[in-house]
């Protein structure tokens, strides 16, 4: 990463303390985050106090990412998974009672609001509209939660929220333009054939040299074929060709490896044997 932005992150983890309370939320993400163009902007972004929502296809890095964000800006983490029945209370919270007085039960954003969290909202596309919509002050420069029969919180001056968009297959849904225009938005790129190698090994250190580079080609042929139309994106999946290695430096058959984790999950008789074939030329 740059220097100035090492300089200004270090700044920033000085400025913003964390409460003792929520210090076990702040946790080392399992891998480092491969990628530093897309590192740094989104560093760039947050440092300036933006939101961002990360779009792209299935394991393409989103959460990876994220989870690496809330590391470098020394954040707390709260994590909501976007379904069609979240609503403004799973997010906000709900009124219990506690001694005979009404109190909120702070759910994940007024958790980060309070705590200066950084609130990863997943899969913020699943949403309806209405769940989101007590998002949009929080999200803008008004930088508060304020909703009718709930105690009006502002944002921590560290919280943000990183939103991750799924697109691409069956299921997912498009972000309203609302929503949309409160978010800087970055889009995953495909990684190169030296990033690939280098994050299977990373994920996998144990691995074969051999297996490794058949596992990055493998990627890349089928990565070709989705780009070109002739197969769907359900064969393109770095976290099946990461099981797939990980399975095969256990000793399973490489070809079984790779069957029960990328090539079986082309539920399509036709796309199968295309895929099929792609992954005969590597794993024979
Ligand atoms: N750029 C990357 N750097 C490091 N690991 C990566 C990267 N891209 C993908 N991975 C690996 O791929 C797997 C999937 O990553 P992650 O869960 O972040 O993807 P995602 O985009 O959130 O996927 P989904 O849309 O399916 O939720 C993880 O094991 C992760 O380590
Ligand atoms: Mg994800």
């Amino acid at each position: 990463m740059r220097e100035d932005l090492k300089i200004r992150l270090e700044r920033f983890r000085e400025q913003n303390a964390v409460d003792e309370a929520v210090r076990g939320r702040i946790v080392r993400p399992a891998v480092e985050f491969i990628g530093d163009e897309i590192l740094e902007q989104a560093v760039s972004a947050l440092l300036q106090g933006e939101n961002l929502l990360l779009c792209g296809g299935k394991a393409t890095g989103k959460n990876i990412l994220a989870d690496n964000l809330a590391w470098l800006f020394g954040r707390p983490v709260y994590n909501v998974s976007f379904h069609v029945n979240t609503d403004s209370s799973t997010l906000i919270g709900t009124d219990t009672f506690v001694g005979g007085e009404v109190r909120l039960r702070r759910g994940p954003v007024a958790q980060t609001a309070l705590y200066g969290g950084f609130c990863i909202l997943d899969e913020i596309n699943m949403a309806k509209n209405d769940a989101v919509a007590v998002m949009h002050s929080a999200l803008d420069y008004r930088r508060l939660i304020d909703v009718p029969g709930y105690e009006c919180i502002p944002l921590h001056p560290a919280a943000r929220f990183i939103a991750t968009m799924n697109y691409g297959y069956a299921g997912t849904r498009e972000l309203n333009e609302a929503l949309a225009s409160r978010f800087s938005v970055i889009r995953m790129p495909t990684l190169r054939p030296e990033q690939l190698r280098r994050l299977l090994k990373m994920d996998v250190p144990q691995a074969a040299e051999e297996h490794i580079e058949r596992c990055v080609g493998l990627f890349l042929d089928l990565n070709e074929k989705a780009v070109n139309g002739e197969v769907s994106t359900r064969s393109v999946d770095l976290r099946g060709m990461i099981s797939a290695l990980r399975l095969m430096t256990d000793g399973m058959a490489p070809g079984d490896a790779v069957a029960v984790s990328v090539t079986n999950k082309c539920f399509d008789e036709y796309e199968y044997q295309l895929v099929q074939d792609v992954v005969m030329t590597r794993f024979a």
